[in-house]
């Protein structure tokens, strides 16, 4: 499977980011690369003891032997990307970091304007990162692009160039995306959503790769979906119901609590026929059943997340092929070999 796009299926949070650095462990891809909107999302990564919540490098840094990119389509805050790599310098970043000489850049004025603007910080909620703002200078044609940012020199590359070329040699390529379905500018809850497209198709384009190139899809749910900001949720409950299941999550980026639902099999299967997705994987199943967390065989997952798993695949008509049962990169069910 040389090229694979994971992405998020419900409102983001998913747990991409677990996905997305166990499959970098296991599969070893040549080049991990970054789609999506910007930095208003976090992606959580736990390893070795250590967590990380990383908004612009591919979360998949953590598997030391890929190239990391970031595509075209996705803005930049050069602050943001700067304070990133030095975090997670223990992992030999800088030298197989990349960003593509296109992205588009995130200035002071754009996050002002997010966090002063009544629409956008008051009524949508958005993050406050300014990618609205940038995104809308973009379309302008005003915005700044990451070669005119002396700072940034060292990283620019040609993205495209460099995953299609390991994709003609035959590598493994794992293209990771950011937010989630029902945060789709085009298909999402409008206009309680992103400032982009979410979808596998505008990951594809963000890094530059066409769609007869993608071989896989991985769309990620978790087992009770969560939302930050405003907007319709259809099977939210009210949080003290879902302090009672033990379930309280707090948004990585902006330190918001999350909102809690249960599982939405319409619109699980909704979001896969879009992303045209060709496996699935469930993250939370330790929420749904204590049992299970950290369980790594089948075969030792309690009766009530078996028919859980199980009732998703009827929903979403594809296989679920990676279960996790923690937050740690290796508590997690994979059932690909058998599966595929
Ligand atoms: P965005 O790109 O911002 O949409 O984020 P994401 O999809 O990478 O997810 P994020 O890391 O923001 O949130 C997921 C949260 O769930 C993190 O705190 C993860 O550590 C945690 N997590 C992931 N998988 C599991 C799991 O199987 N069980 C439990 N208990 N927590 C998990
Ligand atoms: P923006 O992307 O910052 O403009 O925010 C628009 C909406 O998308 C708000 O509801 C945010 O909470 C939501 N959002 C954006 N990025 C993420 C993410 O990574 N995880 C969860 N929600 C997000
Ligand atoms: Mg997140």
């Amino acid at each position: 499977m040389p090229a694979t796009i994971v992405v998020g299926g419900f409102w983001g949070d998913e747990g991409k980011g677990k996905i997305i650095s166990y499959i970098a462990h296991s599969d070893k891809p040549k080049i991990i690369a970054r789609g999506g909107v910007g930095p208003n999302a976090g992606h959580t990564v736990e390893v070795e003891g250590k967590k990380f919540g990383v908004r612009m490098l591919p979360s998949g840094f953590v598997y030391r032997d890929a190239r990391l990119l970031i595509g075209a389509g996705v803005l930049v805050d050069p602050n943001v990307f700067l304070r990133e790599i030095e975090l997670v310098r223990d992992y030999d970043i800088v030298g197989r970091v990349g960003l593509d000489y296109r992205c588009a850049i995130i200035e002071e004025k754009h996050v002002i304007e997010d966090r002063g603007d009544s629409h956008l910080k008051g009524k949508i909620g958005t993050t406050g990162t300014g990618c609205g703002p940038a995104n809308v200078d973009r379309v302008r044609r005003k915005a700044k692009q990451a070669k005119d940012v002396p700072e940034l020199k060292d990283f620019l590359t040609d993205v495209p160039l460099e995953i299609n070329t390991a994709l003609d040699e035959g590598s493994f390529v794992l293209i990771e995306g950011t937010q989630g379905f029902g945060l789709s500018l085009y298909y999402g809850t409008y206009p309680y959503v992103t400032s982009k497209d979410t979808t596998a198709s505008s990951i594809a384009a963000d890094v530059g790769v066409g769609p007869t190139r993608i071989d896989d899809v991985i769309v990620v749910f978790k087992s009770f979906p969560t939302r930050v900001g405003g907007g319709p949720f259809p099977t939210e409950i009210p949080q003290d119901e879902a302090e009672k299941l033990g379930i309280v999550e707090y948004g990585t980026v902006t330190g918001r609590r999350r909102r809690i639902g249960l599982w939405d099999g319409k619109m699980a299967r909704y979001a896969v026929m879009i992303n045209s997705a060709t496996q699935v994987a469930v993250t939370g199943i330790d929420k749904l059943d204590r049992e299970c967390y950290g369980v790594k065989e089948w075969d030792k997952l309690s009766k009530k997340a078996k028919e859980f798993i199980e009732r998703v695949e009827e929903d979403v008509k594809v296989p679920v092929t990676l279960i996790s049962t923690g937050p740690e990169l290796h508590q997690i069910i994979d059932l690909r070999r058998e599966k595929l």
